[in-house]
């Protein structure tokens, strides 16, 4: 990857990896991803900000080379995940000298994940600052975003934050900067939907602890830096309110087409009603849409046919990353169909157990969809209706 200066003497020095599809081998990645590693030259010492995937560890070090570096006097480990801090095994061999500063849980994480010894690693408190010669960093611990070892650093004089995995996008791009705003938006959405969405209180309050910093520019660990530092940190504050939109969720598998129609009829009462609604059908959804969609949703109806004795498997799949990522979702539907019999309902309840969305009451029908089944859907509509006009 090319080299950028991202501030004076701090540079972008990670690896683009415009071709991964697939990350946590779940995740789509439409746009790629990036590894990003920023290294500060100050004037008394070097830091080098996160490091590679191991895959790409020859692009950071020829980077390295390019830019004569010498000695690293600090490697930080802004957190363990191996895409972020694999290729510290090899840079503490090529630096014997560097001291690798983390959290204590990093400090554990390391040696269990990559062999670290524990004597490299030396343990950053909150607020800590270490001085680099011309350059200070302040270090703020922020358990949770989205590893128990996370922690943020502040570059004091260039105002910049490095964020790790917090603020970022799996988008690989040239620019350095975010240049088409409504793409990343998009992006960075659908990596708090997929990775951030289940810590949304803590990012809460390390969101008003950022308030105190006069930040003009994020350097997360994936996609480009971004700047107004103020863009993103406002949409993650709309993100991680318990505000919800007026959208009902559906996503939806029809094994015979019962399903189907009783899910069109449903949706169809619902927009008439003034309800925004999206639906997916699982068997071509992509399931990071609808984590995006989960992001704002006020309410999730799992649509689903009963295969043997339980829902659909690509319905439980959905069910269970629901349960998974946590939204705000308020209220929970599920539509469903059976031939003989089965614990379809059951299984989804158990599947969305932690949700803390509110169940309503099921439309579990055997067969095709007849009177009695559409007057249970309109019921159900009428509900979330005026549940949603509650809020
Ligand atoms: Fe939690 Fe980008 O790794």
């Amino acid at each position: 990857m090319a080299i950028l200066e991202l501030a004076p003497d701090i540079y972008s020095v990670g690896s683009q990896d415009w071709n991964r599809t697939l990350f946590d081998a779940l995740i789509e990645l439409p746009r790629g991803t990036s590894y990003n590693a920023h290294l500060i030259q100050g004037s008394e010492k070097t830091a080098l900000i996160n490091v590679v995937d191991p895959e790409k560890e020859e692009e950071l070090v020829t980077n390295l080379i390019r830019l004569k570096v010498s000695q690293l006097d600090y490697i930080i480990a802004l957190h363990t995940e191996q895409d972020h801090s694999g290729s510290i095994p090899m840079l503490l061999e090529l630096f014997p000298a560097a001291t690798i500063l983390c959290t204590q849980s990093a400090k554990e994480l390391l040696g269990h994940h990559l062999g670290v010894d524990p004597e490299r690693c030396r343990v950053i408190a909150d607020d800590e600052e270490i001085s680099l010669g011309n350059k200070t960093l302040k270090f703020m611990i922020t358990p949770w975003v989205h590893w128990p070892d996370t922690m943020l650093a502040y570059c004091k004089e260039d105002k910049t934050l490095f964020t790790c995995d917090l603020f970022s996008s799996h988008y690989a791009t040239s620019d350095l900067f975010l240049t088409n705003f409504a793409e990343g938006e998009v992006l960075a959405k659908r990596f708090f939907a997929e990775i951030m969405m289940p810590f949304r209180t803590s990012i809460r309050d390390y969101l008003d602890r950022l308030a105190t910093l006069d930040i003009e520019i994020i350097a997360p660990g994936h996609g480009p830096c971004i700047k107004p530092a103020s863009h993103i940190i406002s949409l993650y504050q709309t993100w991680v309110s318990d505000e919800t939109e007026n959208l009902v969720v559906i996503p939806y598998v029809s094994m015979h087409g019962s399903v189907e129609r009783m899910v069109q009829h449903f949706s169809d009462i619902l927009i008439e009603n003034g309800i925004k609604v999206q639906l997916y059908d699982l068997t071509v959804a992509d399931t990071g849409d609808i984590a995006v969609s989960l992001v704002d949703a006020r309410t999730l109806v799992v649509g689903t046919s009963t295969m043997l004795f339980g829902p659909h498997p690509l319905a439980a799949s959905v069910a269970f990353i629901a349960n998974m990522v946590r939204p705000k979702t308020k209220y929970l539907g599920i539509i469903a169909s059976y031939g003989w019999g089965g614990r379809t309902v059951e299984v989804l309840g158990e599947l969305t157990a932690t949700m803390q969305a509110e169940l309503l009451d099921p439309v579990y029908i055997q067969g095709a969809p007849d009177e009695k089944a559409y007057d249970a859907l309109d019921a159900l509509a009428q509900t979330i209706i005026a549940k949603h006009k509650e809020n």
